[in-house]
């Protein structure tokens, strides 16, 4: 199939693409450069010889968009282009609204206009806010917590609008839970252009002394030790899952929502003392405040993944840290110091 990936050359996007094209797609990124650099399709090329097509544009230019769906003969789409940092959500929430639901409403558009019709969106499991009961299963009460989460789950309900208006669509909606690691071959990780939110993002800072200590936002949650607790999938897992949403969507239409996640959680703590003994590092630590946005506990029922989709992570919490730590030495060594 010839695939567009929007926001391609991002975090998820750039470990997706590898996967699609070492199994037979044709995959062309379509990236704004927002929050990723092109420098990520250097490293592919140079570690596995692979050659992906980047066009650089922005999903809310629907002109550009149309065009490249024409010229490559795009047959899916996966959209992951959005922004994505809670905090800033906070602060710029008109910039989320614009950039991820007036992106997706272009998207939209060049599609239908080109008659593309398969789509799989990257949701998150931000949409489901403050646990009501867990694990969290795709039917949970949708309240985000904050104006990112808001953004994704509009998104979410327009995508299930227009299948509901034209039945012909076929929709997969993933709802990633905490993805983490990296690819074993290349050295490309999560490492955003601008500020780095996610817990791992920052452990690598503190590892290179750019950050001197982690702050962990908040002690007192209900939680067995009162950090805060999430469900970390390996990149390359959720990559997978990727795979098997289009492979569902060959023979299936509709609107289907899925969790991507492994039904797991761990706390703050918990994953600091797993980085530290796996890796034998120090990652030093002090309790903050909590950080706004953030809820308690979360972690996903991965049963609807596993029954719709034949798809289930894999891989443990050990072998997601040593990816971590593995990015981190590669970085250091190819003295291209970009964080
Ligand atoms: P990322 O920031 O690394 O990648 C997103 C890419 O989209 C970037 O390359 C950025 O330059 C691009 N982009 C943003 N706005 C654009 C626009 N208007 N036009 C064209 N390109 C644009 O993020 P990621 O971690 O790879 O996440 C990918 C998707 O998955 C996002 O939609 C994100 O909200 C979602 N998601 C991520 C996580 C996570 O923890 N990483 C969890 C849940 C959901
Ligand atoms: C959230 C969303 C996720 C979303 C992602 C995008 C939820 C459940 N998850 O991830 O779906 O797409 O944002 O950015 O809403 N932490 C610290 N110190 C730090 C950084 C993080 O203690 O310096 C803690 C957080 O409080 C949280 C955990 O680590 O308990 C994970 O945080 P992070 O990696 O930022 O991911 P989420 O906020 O869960």
């Amino acid at each position: 199939m010839n695939i567009l990936l929007t926001g391609g050359t991002g975090y998820i996007g750039s470990h997706t693409a590898i996967t699609l094209h070492q199994n037979n797609h044709n995959v062309i990124l379509y990236d704004n450069l927002t929050n990723s650099r092109e420098e990520t399709l250097f490293k592919i090329k140079t570690s596995l010889g692979l050659n992906l097509k980047l066009v650089i544009g922005d999903v809310l230019d629907t002109k550009t968009l149309e065009d490249t769906l024409n010229k490559y003969k795009i047959n899916a789409v996966i959209h992951f282009a959005g922004l994505k940092s809670v905090d800033e959500s906070i602060t710029q929430p008109k910039k989320y609204f614009e950039n991820n639901v007036n992106g997706t409403h272009s998207l939209i558009k060049a599609m239908k206009a080109v008659k593309v019709k398969t789509l799989i969106f990257s949701s998150s499991a931000t949409v489901y806010g403050e646990p009501k009961y867990l694990p969290i299963d795709e039917n949970h009460p949708k309240n985000p917590e904050n104006p990112y989460g808001a953004s994704k789950l509009k998104v979410e309900n327009i995508l299930k609008s227009l299948s509901m208006s034209d039945p012909s669509w076929k929709i997969v909606c993933l709802r990633y839970f905490n993805p983490i690691g990296s690819h074993e071959d290349v050295n490309i990780g999560d490492n955003p252009v601008g500020t780095a939110n996610n817990l791992f993002p920052i452990i690598l800072k503190v590892l290179k002394k750019k950050i001197k200590i982690l702050e962990i936002f908040g002690k007192d949650y209900d939680t067995n030790d009162g950090t805060g607790i999430r469900d970390y999938i390996y990149i390359m897992d959720l990559v997978e899952g990727h795979l098997a949403a289009l492979n569902y969507l060959k023979l299936n239409s509709g609107w289907h929502d899925v969790n991507l996640g492994t039904g797991k959680g761990y706390s703050v703590l918990e994953i600091i003392e797993k980085f530290q003994s796996v890796n034998n590092v120090i990652i030093p630590f002090k309790y903050s405040p909590r950080r706004k946005g953030d809820v308690s506990e979360s972690y996903a029922d991965v049963r609807k993944a596993k029954e719709l989709l034949g798809w289930e992570a894999r891989n443990s919490l050990d072998v997601m840290c040593k990816s971590v730590l593995k990015y981190f030495v590669l970085e250091q060594t190819s003295k291209k110091n970009v964080f």
